[in-house]
């Protein structure tokens, strides 16, 4: 079992496969990209099952999500679903994704194994998301996510950041959008992840913002604490429901306590926090011959230095080395 000093267990892991992305959000990375992971850093595909191995025999994880960067950039994407579906006990597994690409992948990535999809989109726009990511992608992403749809890769969530002047007139179109289009949209506040280190609190759109304006167009009813469990997300029904929006509002309304994450970057450090300030080597360990159990072992302990929360609230709060692409948003 993974415990920290607080009594918190992980069930969930989070591997990020590379560090790569096809998009440049302007919230994330600037335009010309990062220094990306060398490629004899990077956890091979067999060092990915097996550290995923170790935690779903030895450690408890039940629940494992794939992200990036860009997950669908890793060529052996599908061949590492299928292997960690093989496994015993059979963890539940899910994508984070931009989408583009999943038009092409989606029904292998079913076959393998995969159980579900999260597809970042904020803006129903062309010419905002060109302006949003760079990139002239918005189609390739709008058609994935239907193709996950299809293939049942449900219940396809989807992910959108609302950036001041860009795109946060459009909490309300999004939501109309995802409710026809049978997806559970859940909004994020901006974090302080960025590569450029251009966060600040008062130029974020808060939960708050993002409610009030969602009231002027739908009636929303909170779902309540039972049915969120450990998941970041707050949801609302929609209208009366079946249809909910959720918030993640890591910044104005954090939810460490309930935190059952642990995470692995694609270079194979174990980070017990998207906001940790340190790292434990499982790349080291695994290439000098470690056996399963002195894996574990070094994953417990890492998990010891967990802290009890984000810190975003503390004067001496410092944003982490890595940014969110190469931690595994
Ligand atoms: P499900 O609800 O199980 O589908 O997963 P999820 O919402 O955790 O997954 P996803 O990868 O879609 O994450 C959505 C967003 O939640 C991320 O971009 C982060 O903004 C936020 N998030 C995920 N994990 C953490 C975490 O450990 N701490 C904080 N503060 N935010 C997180
Ligand atoms: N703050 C909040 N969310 C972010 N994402 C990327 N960078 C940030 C940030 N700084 C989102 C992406 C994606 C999810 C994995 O994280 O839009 O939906
Ligand atoms: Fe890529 Fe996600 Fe970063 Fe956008 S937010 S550049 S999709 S890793």
């Amino acid at each position: 079992m993974l415990i920290d000093t607080f009594g918190r267990v992980a069930t969930d892991l989070r591997v990020s496969l590379t560090d790569r992305c096809n998009l440049r959000c302007t919230y994330c990375m600037p335009e010309e990209g990062l220094q990306w992971l060398a490629k004899p850093d990077l956890l091979t595909d067999d060092e990915i099952v097996r550290l995923v191995r170790i935690a779903v025999t030895h450690l408890g994880i039940t629940e494992v999500r794939f992200t990036g960067g860009e997950p669908l950039l890793r060529p052996g994407l599908v061949g590492i679903v299928e292997r960690c579906a093989a496994l015993e006990p059979r963890p539940r597994m899910s994508l984070t994704t931009n989408g583009i690409g999943l038009k092409r992948t989606a029904q292998a990535l079913k076959a393998a194994g995969l159980d579900r999809v999260n597809v970042s989109l904020d803006t129903l726009r062309p010419e905002v998301f060109k302006t949003l990511t760079r990139r002239d992608r918005h189609k390739d992403v709008v058609e994935g996510m239907a193709a996950a749809r299809d293939a049942g890769l449900t219940p396809v969530k989807v992910n959108a950041v609302l950036m001041p002047g860009l795109n946060d007139d459009e909490a309300p179109d999004l939501l109309a959008w995802a409710v026809e289009q049978g997806y559970e949209l859940r909004f994020i506040e901006q974090m302080p992840l960025d590569a450029q280190h251009g966060w600040k609190r008062d130029g974020m759109i808060t939960a708050g913002d993002i409610l009030a304006s969602l009231r002027t167009r739908f009636e929303l009813t909170e779902e309540g604490q039972e049915a969120r469990g450990a998941a970041p997300a707050e949801r609302w029904l929609v209208d009366g429901g079946p249809a909910t929006v959720g918030v993640i509002a890591s910044v104005t309304r954090p939810f460490c306590r309930a935190c059952d994450r642990t995470r692995l970057t694609a270079d194979g450090q174990v980070r017990t926090c998207l906001f940790a300030t340190e790292e434990s080597d499982l790349r080291g360990a695994l290439r000098s011959g470690a056996p399963d159990e002195e894996i574990a072992r070094l994953w417990k302990v890492a998990m010891w230095g967990k802290k009890a929360g984000s810190g975003l609230d503390d004067p001496s709060f410092l944003q982490p080395d890595r940014p969110m692409s190469a931690i595994g948003g």
